[in-house]
């Protein structure tokens, strides 16, 4: 099934220089980004994308690291986006993530924020529900499937 899915190149991505080098893989995989954009992420929208982990020890860091600076907000889309972003991206640890993946490929030595969140360069949607509710949060209501 054809699927939209949310791509978000995250602080350390942007700042190392890799929005070109990773939206080039994601087209190399056959991936369309359909809408692409520069953002600094609200306080609001940062705890709206993660409100799931509102619970866990390292909230608080990762909120600080995604409003930390610039993030570029992609719309992907493909036969199987979702799952298929979520494979080019890897593990969500950068020292677990296989070669050939944008997190084993791109990660750097120093894995973690000073808050202690974990640096891995991209955010994927991880199933129809997220991506369609997600995408609202950095694309308004105009990329629901
Ligand atoms: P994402 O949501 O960013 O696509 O990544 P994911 O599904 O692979 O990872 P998830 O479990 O949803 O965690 C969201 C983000 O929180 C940071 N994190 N830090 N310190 C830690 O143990 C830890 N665990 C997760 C990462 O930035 C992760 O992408
Ligand atoms: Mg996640």
């Amino acid at each position: 099934m054809r699927e939209k899915t949310l791509l978000l190149i995250k602080p350390d991505g942007v700042v190392r220089g890799l929005a070109n080098e990773i939206k080039r893989r994601v087209k190399t995989a056959d991936l369309k980004i359909i809408g692409s954009k520069a953002i600094q992420v609200s306080r609001e929208q940062a705890k709206e994308l993660y409100s799931v982990h509102a619970d866990k020890p390292f909230y608080a860091g990762l909120i600080k690291f995604i409003t930390s600076g610039l993030i570029v907000a992609n719309v992907v889309e493909g036969e199987a986006a979702i799952v298929r972003l979520r494979e080019l991206m890897g593990a969500t640890d950068p020292r677990e993530a296989v070669a050939g993946t944008i997190r084993g490929d791109l990660k750097e030595e120093n894995i973690f924020t000073a808050d202690k969140a974990i640096k891995n360069l991209v955010h994927g949607s991880d199933s129809q529900e997220a991506a369609a509710r997600e995408l609202t949060i950095f694309f308004g209501g105009k990329n629901e499937n």
